[in-house]
């Protein structure tokens, strides 16, 4: 019988299949429940720095008393911050008692130095690794995109010096060098990143000609493309893990992702559609391993890698060249 198991952030994992950073796995019930339809590991939702600071403004608004006491500001702000942070560390407690799988924590943040002592609480707490979900909105013009890489990079390399438990980071795709940054992020002791992340998107509705959130936060099964391209491109040239994120709805995909180098998967919008998704992610891959002679997933992973391959540079294609029919 085929062995599913990997090692993903030197953690043991029983199978790829990583529950995503979701609704799925912000209490205990959903975390459970993620752990029985068969997850391999769990990422926490979030805890973010800018809902704890809108959320802290907003009770300030509401207590004024503490408004007109400049010296109890500060205080109230504290006070309030920890009781999110202490929440958070309730919910990793928690999970690393009711469950057997790895329990990753995951933290959006943009100041390191202000959040090393947090992040710190997180590895107390029991979290078994740490991703850090980042993403410097680039907006502003003035800011030339290698100052936005380098930042990604610093922060990313603060944070890991920070603690002692693997740490991993969740980008998106839109930097000026991916490739740099991987390679940055990797020297520096980063021990994975998952690409990509995949974002809240604004949308407008017309007839209220009112900003909106897009109608389907959820990805399609059509859009691991880019997250394959980059895994392919990458693994073989870094030491960290990558896992791969993104309109996983299938073992198939996962197969692929696996081929590309991928130490492991995250699957999120398909779980929330329905977490049979990950035996049937399962027992496909045990098929497929079983049907290609593979009794491990180390003998097939990374096959596909750029480096790998006579003609690797198919994976830096990026024209259509020929006629699309016909071809
Ligand atoms: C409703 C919702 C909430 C999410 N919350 C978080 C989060 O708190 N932190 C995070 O890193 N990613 C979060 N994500 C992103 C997912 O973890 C995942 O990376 C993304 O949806 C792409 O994977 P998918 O195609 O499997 O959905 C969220 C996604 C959705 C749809």
């Amino acid at each position: 019988m085929a062995d599913l198991s990997v090692k993903y952030l030197s953690l043991e994992l029983k199978n790829p299949c990583i529950i995503a950073s979701s609704p799925l796995t912000a209490d205990i019930d959903g975390l459970v429940r993620c752990e029985k339809a068969g997850a391999g590991a769990v990422v926490l939702k979030s805890i973010f720095e800018e809902q704890i600071t809108s959320q802290v403004e907003k009770e300030l608004d509401e207590n004024e008393q503490y408004l007109t006491h400049a010296d109890a500001v500060p205080y109230f702000e504290q006070i309030s911050k920890d009781y999110y942070i202490n929440r958070y560390l309730d919910l990793v407690r928690k999970a690393k008692k009711e469950l057997s799988v790895p329990v990753i924590a995951s933290v959006n943040c943009t100041d390191a130095d202000a959040w090393t002592e947090y992040i710190r609480s997180f590895e107390a707490a029991g979290a078994d690794a740490l991703e850090l979900n980042y993403y410097p909105m680039s907006a502003d013009w003035r800011t030339e995109g290698s100052r936005v890489d380098r930042l990604a990079a610093d922060f990313a390399a603060r944070v890991r010096s920070a603690c002692s438990i693997p740490v991993s980071v969740k980008i998106g795709c839109e930097y000026s060098s991916l490739a740099w940054i991987i390679r940055q992020m990797d020297h520096s002791g980063v021990d994975g990143l998952v690409l990509f992340n995949r974002f809240y998107r604004p949308d407008i509705d017309i007839e209220n000609m009112t900003l909106t959130k897009a109608a389907n936060p959820l990805s399609s099964a059509d859009e691991y493309a880019e997250s394959l391209r980059w895994i392919a491109l990458m693994s073989a040239e870094v030491r960290l893990d990558l896992a791969a994120a993104t309109g996983i709805h299938s073992g198939e995909t996962v197969i692929k992702m696996l081929l590309a180098g991928a130490s492991a998967v995250q699957i999120c919008s398909a779980a929330i559609k329905d977490l049979g998704v990950i035996s049937e992610v399962n027992s496909t891959l045990e098929d497929w391993m079983n049907r290609h002679g593979f009794s491990t997933v180390s003998e097939f992973r990374g096959k596909l890698a750029q480096e790998n391959m006579s003609d690797g540079s198919r994976w830096e294609r990026v024209q259509y060249i020929k006629k699309l029919m016909g071809e």
